[in-house]
């Protein structure tokens, strides 16, 4: 083998391997909607010794302290966010076959401000539930989206409320809000939760920042708290055990714009991977 020949093989190995890698990144199944983002995996610097910032103590927050004091400039920083517009956009449609003239029962985790989630699945007539454990949140949110209900309400205290319903809701979305305050246990455990009280033909959207940490304390978007995630492999493996079927699983990336919207110093921000799981109770 010639000294070329032996470089462009050494090229095309590497070539290959790349492409199993994105391969493996978007596995897709039937009906998969058509979003087609670059997937790639990025780290988050770890900050065991949290500083002063400019938001207040140097001491760790809890989540709901977090929220509060991003309030609900959080929606500023988000807008648009492509994916989660495509993945409401698909439970609309899902649920237009199942309940065509409305009604569909359903339950957002961690509503935020009530947008997008919340405002597009009840302006398409179905009977919304946000929960939330920010009340500057919910205040946003019931000023903002008055056709859906509110409740201040941790999600593990609404699976104990509900816990005589299983099989009563019509689908369940959960946006970025299993990660503060929670372990990977607790993730698992509100992935079941959440995938009992889905009639049969239910719908679960979830997403997440699909790293493999557990109690990590780190800054985001200058704020100092304890996160826990999992590796996205892990996230839809825990969707699946709680019994769905995986529809859609993809990675993308997504630079919030958290400055601008006064949230946190430019420096304070960085680029997050966000994993979409669409997914269906048999
Ligand atoms: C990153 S924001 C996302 C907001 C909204 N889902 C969206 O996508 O625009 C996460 C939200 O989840 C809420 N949250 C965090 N942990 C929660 C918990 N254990 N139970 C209920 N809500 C929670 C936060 O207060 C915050 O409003």
């Amino acid at each position: 083998m010639t000294f070329i020949d032996r470089v462009t093989a050494f090229f095309a190995s590497i070539f290959a391997s790349i492409l199993a890698f994105f391969s493996a990144l978007f596995v897709r199944r039937s009906r998969a909607p058509p979003i087609d983002l670059e997937a790639k995996i990025i780290d988050i610097s770890p900050d065991p010794t949290p500083q002063p910032t400019p938001h207040g103590s140097p001491r760790l927050l809890s989540a709901a302290e977090v929220f509060d004091s991003v309030g609900p400039a959080y929606e500023d920083a988000f807008q648009g966010l492509p994916t989660q517009a495509a993945a409401i956009d698909w439970l609309v449609d899902e649920l237009d076959k199942t309940h065509p003239r409305g009604g569909a029962r359903i339950v957002d985790v961690g509503c935020g401000t009530g947008r997008p989630a919340c405002s597009v699945l009840a302006d398409a007539g179905h009977d919304v539930l946000g929960i939330d454990i920010s009340e500057a949140m919910l205040r946003a949110a019931r000023e903002r989206v008055p056709n859906a209900r509110f409740e201040l309400m941790d999600v593990r205290a609404f699976l104990e409320r509900e816990k005589n319903n299983a099989g009563t809701y019509d689908a369940v979305t959960i946006f970025f809000s299993l990660i503060a305050g929670v372990t990977q246990a607790d993730i698992r455990e509100i992935h079941a939760g959440l995938a009992r009280l889905l009639k049969p033909g239910g719908f679960m959207v979830f997403s997440t920042v699909p790293l493999p940490v557990e109690n990590e304390s780190i800054k985001w978007m200058g704020r100092p708290l304890v996160v826990s995630s999992l590796s996205p492999e892990d996230a839809v493996a825990s969707v699946s055990a709680a019994g769905l079927d995986i529809i859609y699983q993809g990675v993308t990336q997504f630079l919030p714009r958290a400055s601008e919207a006064g949230i946190c110093k430019p420096d304070e921000v960085w680029e997050e991977p966000h994993l979409f799981v669409y997914a269906r109770k048999a």
